[in-house]
C-alpha cells in the first residue's frame, strides 16, 4: 500500500482531538489577520513547532504560528494563526498542511484568509474580497503524485471550489453586519517577489482581481478531501504600488482586519 500523501501524522490528529474532539470548521488566518483566534474560548493553543507534520521553514515577520483549538461563536474550530508559504522553501503539499490536518480532524469547512494586492482598479486598500474563484499561477499543484482517493482518480473538479452556498451565507452575514464585501478572483503566485507592473497588467488581462502567495494549495487539497471552502482576501495594497513593503502590508492588514474578524464571527454564528 502506498502512503497517502494527503494524510498527516496520527500524533498530530490525536493532539488536536485531545484539545477539540469534534472540530467543524478550520480557519487559516493570514498576515495581520490572526486576531480572530484571540476570541476562541476556552482555547487550547498548540505551537506549530509541536505538530510533527507541520512544515518547518524560515520565519517571516507577521507569520508566527500556532493552532488555537476551541469554540468560536458557538462553533468548535481549529484556528491556524499563520501558515507556511511555498516561498519559504516548502512544497505545495507541505504548504497545504492546514487543509490536510483539518480534513483528518473531521472539519467540514475550511475558511481561508489572506493579505493580497489589489489588481483590479476598482479595489482599494482595506477592501474585503469574497473569493469567487482562483487562478493557480504557482507553477505547481499539491496533488502532484497523489493517486486519488481509494478507487478514484486525482482529477479533482475545481468548479465552485469556493462553495456557492457558503458564499451566499457570507453575503447575508456581511449585509447584516453592514460590511462591504467585493467579489473577486484570486491569483496565486509563488513569490516571494512582489509583482512587476508588467505582471500586474498580465494578471488584470487574465481576469484576476487580487494577487497573493498562499491559499491556492490549501484550497486544492481541501477540495480533494471533500472539505467545503470559503475564502477572503484583505486588500493591503495596490499590486505593484510604489515603495511596497511587507511592513505596510502588515499595517494595512491590522487596520482592516477588525471588519473581517467581525464578518467571520457572523458567518460562524450562521453555520
Ligand atoms: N502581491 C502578492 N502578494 C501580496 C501582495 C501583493 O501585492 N500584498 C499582500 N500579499
Amino acid at each position: 500500500m502506498t502512503q497517502d500523501i494527503l494524510s498527516v501524522p496520527g500524533a498530530d490528529v490525536a493532539r488536536v482531538r485531545a484539545a477539540s474532539p469534534a472540530p467543524r470548521v478550520a480557519v487559516v488566518l493570514g498576515s495581520g489577520l490572526s486576531g480572530l483566534a484571540e476570541a476562541v474560548s476556552p482555547a487550547t493553543a498548540i505551537p506549530f513547532a509541536e505538530l510533527e507534520g507541520f512544515p518547518r521553514a524560515e520565519r517571516v515577520a507577521g507569520h508566527a504560528g500556532r493552532l488555537v483549538c476551541g469554540a468560536l461563536a458557538g462553533v468548535d474550530v481549529l484556528a491556524f494563526q499563520g501558515r507556511t508559504h511555498q516561498y519559504q522553501g516548502v512544497s505545495a503539499l507541505a504548504a497545504a498542511y492546514p487543509a490536510r490536518l483539518a480534513a483528518a480532524a473531521g472539519c467540514e469547512v475550511l475558511m481561508v484568509t489572506n493579505a493580497a494586492g489589489g489588481v483590479s482598479g476598482e479595489l482599494a486598500t482595506g477592501d474585503i474580497v469574497l473569493i469567487s474563484d482562483h487562478i493557480n499561477l504557482m507553477g505547481t499543484n499539491p496533488l502532484v503524485g497523489w493517486p486519488g482517493p481509494e478507487g478514484g482518480t486525482p482529477f479533482v473538479p475545481m468548479r465552485d471550489a469556493y462553495d456557492p452556498g457558503l458564499r451566499a451565507l457570507a453575503r447575508t452575514a456581511a449585509a447584516a453586519e453592514r460590511i462591504e464585501l467585493r467579489d473577486g478572483v484570486y491569483a496565486g503566485l509563488l513569490g516571494p517577489t512582489y509583482e512587476t507592473p508588467a505582471e500586474v497588467g498580465y494578471l488584470r488581462s487574465v481576469g484576476a482581481d487580487v494577487v497573493g502567495m498562499s491559499t491556492v494549495p490549501e484550497v486544492i487539497v481541501a477540495r480533494a478531501l471533500g472539505v467545503r471552502v470559503l475564502g477572503f482576501s484583505l486588500v493591503t495594497n495596490s499590486a505593484a504600488g510604489e515603495g511596497l513593503s511587507h511592513d505596510e502590508v502588515l499595517e494595512a492588514g491590522r487596520v482592516a482586519a477588525g471588519d473581517l474578524t467581525r464578518l467571520m464571527l457572523a458567518i460562524l454564528r450562521r453555520l
